[in-house]
C-alpha cells in the first residue's frame, strides 16, 4: 500500500506510543537474542545456521510436520537445545510489561517458544502464542495431552518420549499375545521405527544414533509400533496456528488497534507475517530489528538492538523501565 511519510522520526514513534490506547505488540525471537537464546535467520549465530551438520535439504525441516512425523529423532537430536530454560527476561520483555501496567497493550503476538512473556507477566488473556509453546505436549497418535514439562527430563537424556497412555494399551495387549511375540528380543528393538502409518520399519543405526527406545517404561516385546510420540505443542510447519491467533485478529483487535509495534522478527513466515498488512490501513505501524525488512512497508523503522531501542524510547518518554525486575513480579 502506498502510505504518506506522516511519521519517521523516533520522536514521532515516541508520540504514538504516548498517545495510542491499543498496542498491538507483535515479536519474534530478536526480543530474546540479549539473553542467549538464538533466533533462527541470523546468519552464522541464529539456529538454522548451527543445523548444517543434519544434512537436511532446508534446515526448517527440523519444524517440519512431515519430517517429524516421518522421523521424529531429527527434531529430538535438536529439541534439548531449544528447550525453554531461562527465568531471566530482556528489557524489551519488560516493555511489553510495560505497555500492559500502562493500560495499552490490546495483544502481544509472539512467535515465540521461549514463554518469556508469561515470565516477563505478560497477561495471558493479553498474550498469543502463535506458534504454540513447550506448556503442553501431545501425542500424535492418540492426541494424549501431558504438561510440557513432563517430557523434558527424556528430551534432555536424548530420547525421543512416546506416550504413556498408548503405553499402557500396548502392555496390555503385548501380556495378552506375549508367546506370539516372543521372538522380538531387546537387542532387535533398537532397530525398529515407526513409519508414518504407524507401522513398525527396520533401520539401520548409525554410530552416534541416540536411543530411541531404551525406556524400560516401553520395554514391552513388541508394543513399540502402537505407541505415539509426545510432541510439544509448538506450531510446526505444515501445522495450523492455535484458533486464538486469527479468531483474536479478526474479531477483536482489528477493530481496537491503534498502533502496532513489531520487535525482532524477519517476518518471513505466514501467516503471522501477514498480520501487519490485515490490520486497518490508517494503523500507524513502528519495527524494530537489527536488521531491516523489504517487503512490509512500515512507518518507521528503527534499527538497532532492540533493548537499546526501546531504552531510548522509554527516556524520551520519560518511563522508566525497570529491567532489573525480578521474574513474577
Ligand atoms: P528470525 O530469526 O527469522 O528473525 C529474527 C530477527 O530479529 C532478525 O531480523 C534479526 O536480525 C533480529 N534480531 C536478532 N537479535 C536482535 C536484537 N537483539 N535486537 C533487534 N533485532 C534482533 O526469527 P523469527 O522472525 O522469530 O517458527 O522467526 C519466525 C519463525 O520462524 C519462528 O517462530 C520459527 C521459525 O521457523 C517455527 O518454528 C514454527
Amino acid at each position: 500500500r502506498i502510505k504518506l511519510q506522516k511519521y519517521n522520526t523516533v520522536d514521532d514513534a515516541a508520540d504514538l506510543l504516548r498517545t495510542a490506547k491499543n498496542v498491538i505488540v507483535l515479536t519474534g525471537a530478536g526480543i530474546s537474542t540479549s539473553l542467549g537464546i538464538p533466533d533462527f535467520r541470523s546468519k552464522g549465530t541464529g539456529l538454522y545456521s548451527k543445523l548444517e551438520h543434519l544434512g537436511l535439504s532446508d534446515p526448517q525441516e527440523v519444524f517440519d510436520i512431515r519430517v517429524f512425523n516421518d522421523d521424529p529423532s531429527i527434531f529430538y537430536t535438536i529439541a534439548k537445545d531449544i528447550l525453554p530454560s531461562q527465568d531471566r527476561f530482556s528489557p524489551t520483555h519488560r516493555f511489553i510489561r510495560l505497555l500492559q501496567d500502562k493500560g495499552k497493550l490490546l495483544t502481544n503476538y509472539s512467535q515465540n517458544i521461549d514463554n518469556l512473556e508469561a515470565r516477563a507477566g505478560i497477561d495471558p488473556a493479553k498474550l498469543v502464542q502463535c506458534h504454540g509453546s513447550f506448556a503442553t505436549a501431545s501425542c500424535v497418535k492418540c492426541g494424549h495431552k501431558v504438561p510440557g514439562e513432563s517430557i523434558f527430563p527424556e528430551v534432555k537424556a536424548g530420547k525421543i518420549p512416546r506416550c504413556r497412555k498408548c503405553a499402557l494399551g500396548s502392555r496390555k495387549t503385548a501380556n495378552s499375545s506375549r508367546t506370539s511375540l516372543s521372538s522380538s528380543t531387546s537387542s532387535n528393538k533398537n532397530k525398529r521405527k515407526i513409519a508414518k502409518d504407524g507401522t513398525e520399519k527396520k533401520i539401520k543405526r548409525r554410530p552416534g544414533d541416540f536411543d530411541s527406545n531404551s525406556d524400560s517404561e516401553f520395554d514391552v516385546p513388541g508394543d513399540i509400533g502402537s505407541v505415539g510420540v509426545m510432541k510439544p505443542d509448538i506450531t510446526f510447519f505444515g501445522e495450523k496456528l492455535p484458533d486464538e491467533f486469527g479468531d483474536r485478529l479478526a474479531e477483536h483487535d482489528r477493530h481496537q488497534v491503534d498502533l502496532c509495534v513489531v520487535i525482532g522478527t524477519s517476518l518471513k513466515v505466514a501467516p503471522v507475517s501477514e498480520v501487519v498488512s490485515f490490520l486497518p490501513p490508517g494503523v500507524p505501524q513502528i519495527y524494530i530489528s537489527r536488521t531491516p525488512v523489504g517487503h512490509v512497508n512500515f512507518d518507521i523503522d528503527l534499527l538497532g538492538d532492540c533493548d537499546v531501542v526501546v531504552a531510548e524510547l522509554c527516556r524520551r518518554l520519560g518511563w522508566e523501565l525497570d529491567h532489573e525486575m525480578v521474574p513474577g513480579d
